[in-house]
């Protein structure tokens, strides 16, 4: 029976030193840390993500500023948005929640913010800076969170195998990157991987992030693998990760439950680094 990784609890830890950095740049500068939050449209995952993240800004002491956009706004519009918010000196870091509607482009959008406010990490600049290891830049949180939550099984990255399923921009690349960085031998597979299997069952870490509800069977685990599951997938019956945990869990190492897995550790990584941003601009 793997041994469960809890980010509830590490997120809470982190949060609690986020707070503490959010207080003393209040005391120094007289004023909160701000987080702007924009959401464009009604996509209900979203609507939740964005409510949890406020909620968390309130708990880091840093202050939240909401902009709920309609479903028909422009393109126009949302940059007109950033705009204002780059050169708003109370916001210290923007977050453009995603999926945006199909008629807003989200690279032109994201492209618009000032790196040094992305909290997300997502400007290429700031993803550029991940891949060629410079430090410096935001790097994106869910990436990031899971870094934490693999560290936090005290088992070493260097040498390690690690193979991670999807090749988005938010999870996927970011991810191989960072394992990279921490001198993990990275495998990369996507829906166009032919034996899947082949893989995963090779992986001393696997990274799930393909957004279809028990999509890793026990048979495609390595015994005494760590698994991590970025799964979001909601159905009526609640929200499942990627990985079909009830069978996995006793192949496993070590694995993450969803919910109280990466996704608040997502939340807490967001606070650190509109914090950390905050305080290296001032
Ligand atoms: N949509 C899904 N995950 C994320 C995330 O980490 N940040 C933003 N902005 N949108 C998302």
């Amino acid at each position: 029976m793997a041994e469960l990784i809890d980010g509830k609890k590490l997120a809470l830890k982190i949060k609690g030193e986020v707070r503490v950095y959010a207080e003393k740049f209040e005391k120094t500068l007289g004023r909160k840390v701000g987080l702007a939050v924009v959401k464009v449209g009604d996509d209900p995952a979203s609507a939740i993500y964005v409510r949890n993240k406020v909620k968390a800004c309130d708990e880091c002491n840093v202050q939240s500023f909401t902009y709920f956009l309609n479903g028909d706004s422009s393109q126009a519009d949302v940059i007109a948005l950033i705009k204002k918010l780059n050169n708003d000196n109370a916001v210290d870091g923007i977050l453009v929640q995603l999926p945006l509607p199909k008629h807003v482009d989200e690279r032109t959008v994201l492209a618009e913010i000032a790196p040094q406010k992305d909290a997300d990490g997502f400007h290429v600049v700031n993803a550029g800076k991940l891949f060629l290891g410079e430090s410096g830049g935001s790097v994106a949180c869910t990436p990031r969170g899971i870094i934490e939550l693999i560290k936090s099984t005290d088992q070493p990255i260097a040498g390690k195998h690690a193979v991670v399923v999807g090749r988005s921009n938010i999870v996927g690349k970011p991810i191989a990157a960072l394992l990279l960085q921490n001198d993990a031998t990275v495998t990369v597979c996507h829906s166009k991987t032919k034996n899947l299997s082949d893989f995963t069952k090779n992986a001393d870490i696997l990274v799930a992030a393909v957004g279809k509800k028990n999509f890793i069977t026990a048979d495609m685990v390595k015994p005494g693998a760590i698994v991590i599951d970025v799964g979001m997938n909601r159905d009526e019956s609640g929200l499942h990760g990627d990985v079909d945990f009830d069978n996995v869990k006793d192949v496993a190492g070590y694995i993450t439950p969803v919910p109280g897995g990466v996704g608040p550790m997502t939340v807490a990584m967001l606070l650190l680094n509109t914090v950390c941003g905050a305080t290296s601009n001032e």
